[in-house]
């Protein structure tokens, strides 16, 4: 890399050169050289507005044009020459757009600044994240939901505490994971239309720009809603940034707790379910081991997710309008926020792609214990009995059974009137029984599971 201060883009201003400590703390280029298409596509619609609107001539805007094609054309086959003074993504387009167009290249920032260009950038790139990501979870949902599908039947104690609390059906289980992508997939689209509302070029450095621009004219070409209306707030704002880290860190959070019941599941002591050789790994030291990698990492990853949020919301507070260096760090946090679920997403796809569920170990521990508790109670309260009665007494009835070591359903007829249960006949007991006595919408009943299951395939159109 040559060291060439004629070609610093700010150089006039300065007689002496940066110094390397400087240079290196500035140099944003390792980390926004990524953006190389959103910055020449930028460029690319600013020099045809300047161009149809006769602020630089046609030559020029043809020269410019070119030079960008062989720019993009170096940049996608890992040619392109980065030299030392190339500070940015954007300063390097520019530089190397000089050297093959020479003048015209020199007019392509005619009306427009990094701090609009930049702010353009990153939110194209953030939009083109946001709706592969709104796309990757809507797949995992719709694994999760093809998993639900092939398990109305199957029934396993639903857990409160993580202590037995009550059977449910596999499907409403997996189903409240569905919900919960199906609202992450929203809050990413949401994130994707919130970067696309307003395009910042034209905002210039932070007051507009001295020329007749046509700003709805590269909005429109860069697949902006409208241009910003306030120039200030296209430079300095970044709150599209915070909307898709928002929804990303939350994402991390319904990932992190899927990966949790997963690596539970999978142990011995539940046996519920098993994970794909293909999605665990095996340990260097103890032959028997297959361990729950890909999930305990899903449980990992949201802590740099929340991290990066909180990180680029650190930056952005207290920062003085307009355009703060401070804004560059910016990139940082959504970046790696973006590479998280980009690893992230497809390994819990395939994870659960292939994990297979264990119907028998999930309806052996849903049976025997005291999951019916509720439901003996209910039928209590069916017969007339005021719930907080019957509630005492089921408790009653339970202490009893606990203390001489078997469950609710072999409850003897010594230990129930004990319990000031003389004479009721016990409904059935079974997790069966227990699922199917759910009447509310919204809950385990079969018939409510699968309309939830029906409204979830429509919510994601698969
Ligand atoms: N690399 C800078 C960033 O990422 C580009 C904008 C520089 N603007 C400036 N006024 N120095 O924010």
């Amino acid at each position: 890399m040559a060291g060439d201060d004629a070609v610093r883009l700010w150089g006039g201003r300065f007689a002496g050169s940066p110094d390397a400590a400087f240079q290196a703390l500035n140099n944003s280029l390792p980390v926004d050289r990524r953006m190389w298409r959103h910055d020449i596509a930028g460029s690319r619609a600013h020099a045809r507005m300047l161009t149809t609107g006769g602020i630089i001539p046609e030559a020029d805007g043809q020269a410019i044009a070119a030079g960008l094609d062989a720019i993009e054309a170096e940049m996608a086959a890992g040619a392109f020459a980065f030299v030392e003074s190339d500070e940015d993504i954007h300063t390097a387009v520019e530089r190397r757009l000089t050297e093959l167009a020479g003048d015209a290249g020199r007019r392509l920032h005619t009306g427009r600044s990094r701090n609009d260009q930049v702010a353009t950038d990153v939110l194209l790139y953030l939009a083109e994240a946001a709706e592969a990501h709104a796309a990757a979870v809507g797949e995992l949902a719709t694994v999760m939901l093809d998993a639900a599908d092939a398990h109305v039947e199957t029934l396993l104690p639903g857990y409160t505490h993580l202590q037995r609390a009550q059977p449910v059906r596999l499907a409403h289980h997996l189903g409240a994971y569905v919900w919960m992508l199906v609202r992450d997939r929203d809050r990413l689209r949401a994130a994707r239309t919130a970067a696309l509302a307003h395009c910042p070029l034209g905002s210039g450095a932070l007051s507009g720009v001295g020329f007749p621009i046509d700003r709805d004219a590269t909005a429109r070409e860069l697949g902006f809603a409208a241009a910003g209306p306030n120039s200030l707030d296209g430079v300095a704002g970044r709150d599209a940034l915070a909307d898709y880290l928002h929804a990303a860190a939350t994402l991390g959070v319904h990932l992190s707790r899927l990966g949790e019941e997963l690596v539970v599941w999978s142990s011995d002591e539940f046996g519920f379910v098993h994970l794909s050789d293909a999605f665990t790994s095996g340990s260097s030291m103890l032959p028997q081991k297959k361990n729950p990698d890909a999930a305990e990492l899903a449980r990992a990853k949201v802590s740099r997710l929340v991290a990066d949020y909180a990180g680029l919301q650190g930056v952005v507070a207290g920062l003085p309008l307009a355009y703060n260096k401070d804004l560059q760090e910016d990139k940082h946090f959504l970046f790696d926020a973006i590479d998280t679920l980009d690893l992230l997403l497809p390994a819990v796809t395939g994870m659960l792609r292939e994990a297979r569920f264990d119907a028998d170990a999930m309806s052996a521990a849903a049976e025997g214990g005291f999951l019916a508790a509720t439901d003996l109670a209910d039928h209590l309260v069916r017969l007339g009995w005021p719930f907080r009665r019957a509630h005492e007494a089921v408790g009653a009835l339970v202490r009893a059974c606990v203390d001489a070591g078997h469950g609710l359903d072999a409850s003897t007829s010594a230990q129930r009137e004990a319990a000031g249960l003389a004479g009721v006949d016990l409904p059935p007991l079974t997790a069966a029984a227990g699922v199917e006595a759910k009447l509310s919408a919204g809950g385990t009943g079969r018939r409510h599971v699968v309309a939830q299951l029906a409204a979830a395939r429509a919510a994601l159109g698969s």
